[in-house]
Parts: structure tokens; sequence; C-alpha cells
């Protein structure tokens, strides 16, 4: 093949209609297609951006430290929300070396040792709402009754939010991630949530507790990171260690019963399912289009197109674990995947805080519906599974099941 440099790609305006169910959008599958990296246009924002869909380009995309997030700030690049998530101090939008110390600050609380001993007392809640559910009776919405609850409670205790305060940081949590409640409402909940662990930190620093605001606050008086970093980080961590493991679980339920005969597998083979978790993890669209942008801080050639200084680019996990060059027959869910190097935690600097936190939850809640509910069945045709709309993250409405 020719490596002679090539014009940029014409752009695609990619309008990110609600994809039905959990579809793969059909745009990624062509961007995944095209020789080089692709260029899209976005919703909201101005300009173009390149598009890194394959999983050796979001590889290199998301490790070159050519590529900035600190660059991103104050740009009105061409993006699906109206406003960006996180807030400017955020984890989110620090370079190396600012973000190694500002991960630092974190890092003892997400150890897999420390995430193994949560595991009894996560199991015990999911117990308790277990119980409950089986109370009610089918049909039950398994999402309110497990897949909502268990979410908020997991990142809120971690966190140190008490529990009085878990429905406000439920109803501020979904307005700062839903792209249809409009900008000024998402801004402001963000704002709300900022202040709220703005007066808890203050608070843990006098009379800390063994939450990570505590371990938060400690840092900052050792002069770790100043109080609006620390403020952007929990804001950040609240919001993606609620909503992404909300939704993420409840796709894996509706997948595995849609799939009963993976369900069924899974109860008599019930070691496969650490393992099944990984390939439910790279096969669910976990969400719509596509997250942050960087921005090229130098020309930057990528096989036979470059990246021009200033320009930003955008990296698709989702895309990247459905490559055909990477994985054997990927558009199938196989639980006997051996090796599964799947993106969906994100690679590089920004490779989630929370992954294993979010492995852990995930297994404890298909573990106990596995052992408690033989029988889970959906408890309408899959047709009528109502789907999130306008939304960043991918999910169903509800998930009425039968036992
Ligand atoms: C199944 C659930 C989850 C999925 C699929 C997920 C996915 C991701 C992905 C793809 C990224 C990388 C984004 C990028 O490149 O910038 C990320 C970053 C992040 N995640 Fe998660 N996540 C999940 C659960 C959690 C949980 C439980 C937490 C709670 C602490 C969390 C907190 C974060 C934070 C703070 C970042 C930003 C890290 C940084 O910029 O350095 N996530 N997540």
């Amino acid at each position: 093949m020719s490596r002679q440099p090539m014009d940029p790609p014409p752009a695609r305006f990619w309008a990110v209609d609600d994809v039905h169910g959990l579809d793969f959008d059909p745009a990624m599958k062509e961007m995944l297609a095209e020789e080089s990296l692709a260029r899209i246009r976005l919703p909201h924002g101005e300009g173009e951006a390149w598009l890194a869909a394959k999983y050796e380009d979001v590889k290199f995309a998301t490790c070159d430290p050519r590529l900035s997030r600190e660059a991103l700030v104050g740009r009105n690049v061409t993006r699906l929300a109206p406003h960006f998530i996180p807030l400017d101090d955020a984890v989110g939008f620090a370079d190396p070396p600012q973000h190694t110390r500002l991960r630092k600050t974190v890092s003892k609380v997400f150890t897999t040792r420390r995430i193994a001993q949560l595991r009894p007392h996560a199991e015990r809640i999911v117990d308790g709402l277990l119980d409950e559910m089986e109370r009610c009776g089918p049909p039950a919405d398994v999402m309110a009754h497990l897949n909502t609850p268990f979410s908020l409670a997991g990142m809120s205790e971690l966190m140190g939010v008490p529990e009085e305060d878990w429905p406000k940081m439920a109803d501020w949590t979904r307005k700062v991630i839903s792209a249809g409640v409009g900008r000024s409402s998402s801004e402001r909940a963000k704002d709300e949530i900022g202040e709220y662990f703005d007066t808890l930190a203050t608070r843990r620093r006098e009379a800390p507790e063994d939450d990570l605001l505590s371990h938060m606050a400690a840092a900052e008086r050792e002069g770790e990171l100043t109080r609006r970093e620390l403020v952007a980080f929990a804001v950040l961590m609240q919001i993606s260690g609620m909503n992404s493991v909300r939704f993420n679980s409840a796709n894996m339920v509706y997948l595995l019963l849609t799939h009963p005969e993976q369900y069924a597998r899974l109860r008599r083979e019930p070691h496969l399912l650490p393992q099944a978790v990984e390939e439910l993890l790279r096969f669910i669209p976990h969400r719509n289009a596509v997250g942050m942008a960087r921005v090229a801080t130098e020309d930057i050639p990528v096989g036979r197109v470059t990246i021009r200084r200033g320009e930003p680019v955008y990296a698709s996990y989702l895309a990247a674990n459905r490559d055909p060059d990477r994985f054997d027959d990927p558009h199938a869910l196989d639980f006997d995947r051996g090796f599964n190097p799947h993106l969906a935690f994100g690679n590089g600097p920004h490779y989630c805080v929370g992954a294993s936190l979010a492995r852990m939850e995930s297994e404890v809640m298909l573990r106990a519906l596995l052992d408690r509910f033989p029988d889970l069945r959906l408890a309408v045709p899959p047709e009528e599974i109502r789907w999130r709309r306008g939304e960043l993250i991918r999910g169903p409405e509800a998930l009425p099941v039968a036992w």
C-alpha cells in the first residue's frame, strides 16, 4: 500500500441519533473500516476533530504526550454534550506531572487489596436489596431494586457522603451527565455538588473518617492538592462512580437475560464469572459517541495524515473494543475469550480510577442474581424495554424481571 501523505478525509457530521438497545453504532463501524484516522463534527461546539477508532490508533492517541488534556480547557471544540462534564481543575483535564500528582492522592483507596476488603460489605448490601426485591415479588424492576441503589450506596459510602444526602446526590449527578436537561441546569448541578464536597471536605479535614474524602482532605493538608482540585476530583469520581456502574451493570443484566444460555452457563460454571464480566465490559457500548478530546501541542504525523497543532483528537474505546484486527469475531459475546485486552476502562494516564471497584461491584451484583434467581428472565419481550434517549451513557430506563 502506498504510504504517500494524504489530505485529511472529509469530516462526517455525527448526529449521534439514539442507537437502539445495545446495538453497536453503525457510524462507529464505518469509521473503524476507514484507512486513516476519521474526521468528525459533533452536535455541539465548533469546527472538526480527528477520531481514532482502530485499537492501535486509540492506544497511540491516549498515550502520546503530544496530545494534551490541559490544552482542551477553554476550547469550544466540537463535542456531543452542550457542556463539559468535569470542572476545569479536574483530573480529566490534567496532564502529567500534575495528573500523576492528583491521581496519587486517591491511589491508596483504589488498590486491589482495599477493594477486595470492601467486597463482603458490598455483598451484604446487595443481599438486603435483593431480599426487598423478593418480598415485592415479580415482576420487579431490577434497576430500581438493585443497580441504581447499589451503585449510589457503593460510591457514596466510599466517598463518605452521609446517607441522608444520597437522594440529593442522585438528582445532581443525573443532571450533570444528561445531554438532555440543558446546559444551565447541568452546570448548576455541577456547581452544587462542588459546593457540597467543599463543605464536607472542611468537615473531614477537622474530623477525619475512613473514607475517600478524608484521604483527599489529608492530602490537601499535606499540600499535595489544592481545594479546587480536590473538589473537582471528588465531583468527577462521584458522578462517574455512580452512573457508570449503574448503567453498565444494568446493561450486563440485560445481555445475560437476552442470552439465557449464557446465564445458564454462568450458573453451571461459576468460576467463569470474572472472565464473563471482562467480556461484557468489552462488548457493552457504554456511551454514545465519544468522551473528551485531547488537543495536539505540535504537528503529529499518523500514518498518511498529519494532525496539526491545536487540532482536537478523540479516541473511541468502544470502537477499539470491536476492532477485528485485535479481537476475533468482535461482535460476538464470547465468554471463552481467554486473553481480553479490552479498553472499556480507557488507556494511558487517564485510565479509569475506579476500574477495580467497578469490576468488584459488577461481579457481586451478577453473582447474587445468578445464585438467588436461577430462572431470572425479562418480564416483557426485549423489544418493549425502554432505552435512555439523548443521554451520554447508554442503558435501559427500567429492567422488569420475573423469576
Ligand atoms: C463500568 C463502570 C465504568 C466504566 C465503563 C468507566 C470507564 C471509564 C473510562 C473509559 C475512562 C477514561 C476516560 C478518558 O480517557 O479520559 C474513565 C475515567 C475515569 N473514571 Fe471510570 N468507568 C467506570 C467506573 C468508574 C468508577 C466506579 C469510578 C469511581 C471512582 C470511576 C471514576 C473515573 C474517573 C475519576 C476517571 C478520570 C480519570 C482521569 O482522567 O485520570 N469510573 N472511566
